[in-house]
């Protein structure tokens, strides 16, 4: 019999040949335990998801009282539940009465799919915009609209349709016409290196899908749920999408992802022909009753009020000649070295000392950090210390 790690590269198929490769016992708040009693303080949040860090008493009592009630009954949209019911109804709070209506599905990948359908029956056009360095998903509709080739070559031909334009770029939004079904955007890019557009760039992109009627979508996967500072990274530039996709810390830790619209425009997924976009498990009671659960303590404590507070102890803690630039906003972060070799060597590094970073699929000269939002100064201070330590070693200066 192997070892569980032989057993882990035997039997599980692999993303890439180099995986992380902890093995983690328990998780609880902000700390993961490995097989060795080895504690890792969490500053990636399993990317994106822990925004309550792990193990919250509140979440874990109403994933039991849901077990104890029922899990799966039936596909997605046809019996009346009411884990689903609640919490689609608390989710609609949140937003524009403008939205008003989401459809459930099993993870952000799915609601992008979801959305880009959704935008082409309403509209009735072809055309998808999206832009460089977008990250919004592995599937092939998702994939479509990824602004990185490298990713995307080995699968094509892949949806037809699809313009790639510079992220804040003014001047490309001309390029969004009469013909443009949909505009997908990070409202802050998360795997291009946690960029920040500029206000006046998502102002205009609004108008210019307004008065072209594009629909326009914002991909909250990543930026929702108290990460950036706001419930939703939307709410920082002034602008209302037609359509938002969420996902990740949704579900308070467990898989569920949803795209939130207009009920005029999302009921064109149920007519002519009707059963547009079917799920078996998406809405799945259980991870309905954990978002639940977890927004009700997410919104109750307003974790994400502090988030700015904590961003500035991140970006005063984290000072060294090596560091070139620190981008994003609230507790979503991007340390930028400008030196791949050293950035990853860090993120080794810091990793061995117990404190969990990462990298960026399309930026790969940064390091992520983006940890549970209910970190303290405390933490905040011991991660800086033992990542200014690792630089430190690794450029003896
Ligand atoms: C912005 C954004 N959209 C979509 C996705 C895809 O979500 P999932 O991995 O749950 O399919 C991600 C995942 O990282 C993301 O960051």
């Amino acid at each position: 019999m192997g070892t569980q790690k032989q057993d882990f590269y035997g039997f599980l198929a692999q993303t890439s040949k180099t995986p992380v490769a902890l093995e983690i016992v328990r998780a609880k708040g902000l700390w993961l335990e490995d097989t060795n009693g080895k504690k890792y303080l969490d500053l990636i949040s399993g990317i994106a998801v822990s925004n309550l860090g792990h193990g919250n008493p509140e979440v874990i009592k109403a994933i039991k009282q849901q077990a104890d009630k029922h899990t799966h009954l039936m596909v997605y949209g046809e019996y009346i539940q009411s884990a689903q019911v609640q919490f689609a109804k608390r989710i609609c709070s949140l937003f524009p009465k403008t939205l008003n209506s989401v459809y459930f599905v099993n993870s952000g990948s799915e609601a992008v799919e979801g959305a880009l359908k959704l935008a082409k029956k309403y509209t009735g056009r072809k055309e998808i915009i999206s832009f460089k360095n977008a990250y919004h998903g592995s599937t092939h509709g998702a994939l479509s609209v990824m602004g990185d080739d490298t990713l995307k070559t080995p699968y094509g031909p892949l949806l037809p349709g699809i313009k790639i334009l510079p992220y804040n770029n003014i001047k490309a939004i001309q390029k969004i016409t009469r013909k443009t079904a949909c505009v997908i955007i990070e409202p802050i890019q998360g795997e291009g290196g946690t960029r920040v557009p500029e206000r006046s760039f998502l102002k205009a992109l609004e108008k210019q899908c307004r008065q072209t009627g594009a629909l326009l979508i914002t991909d909250e996967i990543q930026t929702g749920f108290g990460r950036t500072g706001k419930l939703f990274a939307f709410e920082h530039f002034g602008i209302t999408p037609d359509i938002i996709t969420i996902g990740k810390a949704m579900g308070g830790g467990l898989p569920i992802g949803g795209f939130v619209a207009n009920r005029k425009i999302i009921q064109v997924l149920s007519d002519n022909p009707p059963l547009g976009h079917i799920t078996t498990f998406g809405g799945h009671p259980l991870c309905c009753a954990s978002g639940l659960a977890a927004l009700e303590v997410l919104i109750k404590a307003k974790y994400y009020e502090a988030a700015a507070g904590k961003e500035k102890l991140f970006r005063t803690l984290l000072k060294h000649s090596a560091i070139k630039e620190i981008r994003g906003m609230g507790l979503m972060l991007a340390v930028e070295f400008n030196n791949e070799e050293l950035c990853k060597k860090a993120i080794d590094k810091c990793l061995k000392k117990g404190i969990i970073v990462d990298w960026f699929l399309f930026c790969p000269t940064a390091m992520r950090i983006a940890p549970p939002l209910i970190i303290q100064e405390k933490e905040i201070k011991h991660a800086c210390s033992v990542i200014i330590s690792a630089i430190k070693e690794l450029t003896s200066n």
